[in-house]
């Protein structure tokens, strides 16, 4: 089934699959290295992870398992993980990065991202710092050239912030990734449309609405049960869950949804044998309602000058 996905063709010349599971819950034990498990053998080949989550041990041993049994070589997988943002300082970046790689059990990453544009002093992220991204960013510069990491990419960045690191002095390495928040009720067009012209891929996180999360207020929009979705499958005989990944991938961009059932995820995986019209993508699009899952976690912050969820 792999073979199925396509892939985004990144500007450091790496090919990223449209389609990876994402791994950031509260998990008991086992349960991401098992959801990894059945993934990989269902085919998804790009596993998302970040320090932060605390997944890099569970699944970097799941991966080297599959690897010892033959199931799987490294060179077929595409794992991203993150920096945290406690860890902005440049002469942080490398050690930070060779401990991900440690918990990973792996020689190198396929793609590593700042995971967002502010710098805390404190993983709680409760102190932040001005700590500028563009100095963190030549730290993640010198990854690529010792090897460790293939591509570079940030996170929960916006589009000025994208373009100040475009036009750095100096820059050596453009960003190959932004991953962002991609919803129904989060389109984020423009996002979308600058990263797309100037060759940065997009990776949407949260295409549910982030659902299983203890951080989701009980009355947050539910995506999966908007009736312009819920109709939409119906005349393609999908779930509002395939809708929603097709949408994605037909506007260009990857996606990592999450989930430890293994009937999901074969569902997740299931949306590369129909297209949608035009009509029903541009339906979704005029969903858009910038409801944005995980902004509440960081309003604290928004006077710092590179608070990101600003137009
Ligand atoms: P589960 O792990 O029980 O499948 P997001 O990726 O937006 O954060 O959403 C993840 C949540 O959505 C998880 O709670 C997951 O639950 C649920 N989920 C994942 N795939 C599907 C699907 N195909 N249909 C319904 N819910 C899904």
């Amino acid at each position: 089934m792999a073979d199925k996905v396509p892939s985004i063709r990144l500007n450091s010349g790496y090919d990223m699959p449209m389609l990876g599971l994402g791994s950031y819950n509260n998990f008991k034990p086992n349960e991401v290295g098992d959801a990894v498990k059945a993934a990989i053998q269902m085919g998804y080949r790009h596993i998302d992870t970040a320090w932060r989550y605390k997944t890099e041990p569970e699944i970097g041993a799941t991966v080297k398992e599959l690897i010892q049994e033959g199931k799987i070589k490294r060179k077929e997988l595409f794992i991203v993980t993150k920096l945290w943002v406690h860890i902005h300082e440049p002469d942080q970046v490398e050690p930070h990065c060779r401990q991900s790689l440690e918990a990973l059990g792996m020689d190198y990453i396929d793609l590593y991202l700042i995971h967002f544009p502010m710098a805390f002093e404190d993983e709680e992220f409760t102190k932040p710092t001005m700590t500028d991204y563009l100095d963190t960013w030549r730290a993640m510069e010198k990854l690529v050239d010792k090897g460790i990491v293939r591509s570079i990419g940030v996170s929960n960045f916006n589009k000025q912030q994208l373009e100040r690191i475009l036009k750095m002095d100096g820059l050596k390495y453009k960003p190959a990734n932004n991953q962002v928040e991609m919803s129904p009720y989060l389109a984020q067009e423009d996002l979308l449309q600058f990263s797309l012209k100037n060759g940065i891929s997009t990776t949407g996180f949260a295409p549910f609405g982030a659902p299983g999360q203890d951080y989701i207020p009980k009355d947050a929009p539910k995506t999966l049960e908007d009736p312009t979705i819920v109709q939409i499958g119906r005349k393609y005989n999908k779930s509002s869950a395939q809708v929603i990944l097709r949408w994605g991938i037909q506007r260009g961009f990857a996606l990592v949804p999450k989930s430890t059932n293994p009937s999901r995820l074969a569902q997740n995986m299931d949306v590369f044998d129909f297209k949608l019209s035009e009509e029903d993508t541009k339906a979704i699009v005029a969903l858009d309602r910038g409801y944005r899952s995980n902004a509440h976690l960081f309003n604290t912050w928004k006077d710092h000058p590179f608070y990101p969820f600003v137009k």
